[in-house]
């Protein structure tokens, strides 16, 4: 029997050699490529979501973050910075305490989700909440890794791309080919850029004939990228992208242009219905950020912009658990309450109007 063994093993051969002198995994990757039957049905498509919730700390970032800290343990580092709107911050904290490291995450002020603070903190990382939003955080943690002995594991780390792009290569190597059509929620740009390198090496090199469009989704009130300026004062329930000046901003422009593809906003509302969608209708609990691609491709399939049985796959990033509350929450803003009964059948089977 096969047990998958994390994607510097996987993909060794396409993956930088030093990154590959010290492997530090938790055995990130091999995600499911699930079929959204009901996004096929809505949108005349074949959607497919790449599910990234299942990775060891609940999203994505696991990918980028065992290439990133096992080069920084190549090279002896003992400590790693970085900033976070969370997700980024729990991975970090899980694959530095497995590598031995210490680790220093520093998070905009009281917008983090409950379920990504905890990881950070059970992984004994030093949490600083900086008053200051997130594109603050990177600018402090750059500086801080600048003039001190501590390495900088954001996506602006070329190792943490490098990583990351073996997300398309899973998906071509379950299709057999590209998509021809690649979404996914765009923050602080750091995925779609690395997506776009993983299409393009797998298409100069032999696995893919082609490459897919790249759609990328902002959220409405963080949509630097859409507007062609920064947002100094992002907001956004999916606080996953809540960040007004990404770094790898030129190179989602380029892979959005390269791919003959679009980054377009979506509003909180299409983003929590998504969110909905997705849990109730697909059986795939998320957390809102992770709900802008799909909140694109509906919105785009409404105004008949997708192309009729076109192969879509969606990366839906990070776990719900994450951010469980937004599900204990009704369409129309009223809180979930539980149905109490007694302990009969006869009453439970009346509250669930069996009899
Ligand atoms: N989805 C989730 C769940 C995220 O956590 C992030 C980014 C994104 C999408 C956007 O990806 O930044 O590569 O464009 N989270 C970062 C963090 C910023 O600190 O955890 P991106």
């Amino acid at each position: 029997a096969h047990q998958w063994r994390g994607v510097i093993a996987e993909y060794a051969d396409r993956l930088p050699a030093h990154v590959q002198e010290r492997v530090i995994t938790l055995g990130e990757g091999g995600t499911p490529l699930v079929d959204a039957w009901y996004l096929s049905e809505r949108t005349g498509a074949h959607v497919r979501l790449k599910v990234e919730g299942m990775n060891p700390t609940g999203s994505f970032k696991d990918r980028g973050m065992t290439t990133a800290i096992s080069a920084a343990a190549g090279r002896g580092a003992q400590a790693v910075v970085c900033a976070s709107t969370g997700n980024t911050s729990a991975s970090a904290a899980a694959y530095a305490t497995a590598a031995g490291m210490t680790c220093a995450v520093l998070v905009p002020d009281g917008k983090i989700a409950m379920g990504k603070l905890s990881q950070a903190v059970a992984h004994g990382a030093r949490l600083l909440q900086v008053d200051g939003n997130f594109d603050d955080c990177l600018i402090a943690a750059r500086k801080l890794a600048e003039a001190y002995p501590v390495e900088l594991v954001n996506s602006v780390n070329p190792d943490r791309i490098q990583g990351q792009k073996t997300g398309a290569f899973e998906v071509v190597d379950a299709l057999g080919d590209a998509p021809d059509v690649h979404v996914l929620p765009v923050g602080n740009a750091g995925n779609i850029t690395a997506y776009w390198a993983g299409y393009t090496e797998y298409a100069a090199s032999g696995p893919a004939s082609r490459t897919p469009a790249m759609w990328g989704f902002q959220a409405a009130g963080a949509a630097p990228i859409v507007l062609g300026h920064p947002v100094t004062e992002p907001e956004t329930v999916a606080t996953a992208i809540r960040i007004g000046n990404p770094a790898s901003w030129d190179q989602a422009v380029a892979a959005r242009d390269g791919s003959g593809g679009l980054i377009e906003s979506v509003t909180d509302e299409e983003i929590l219905d998504a969110h909905r969608v997705l849990a109730a209708r697909c059986g795939v609990f998320v957390e809102p950020a992770s709900a802008a691609g799909v909140a694109g491709l509906l919105r785009l399939a409404d105004e008949g912009r997708v192309p009729a049985g076109a192969q879509i796959v969606v990366t839906v990033t990070g776990h719900g658990l994450k951010d469980p509350q937004w599900a204990l929450r009704t369409a129309d803003g009223s809180e979930v309450e539980p149905v109490r009964v007694p302990a009969e059948a006869m009453a439970i089977a009346s509250a669930l109007e069996l009899a």
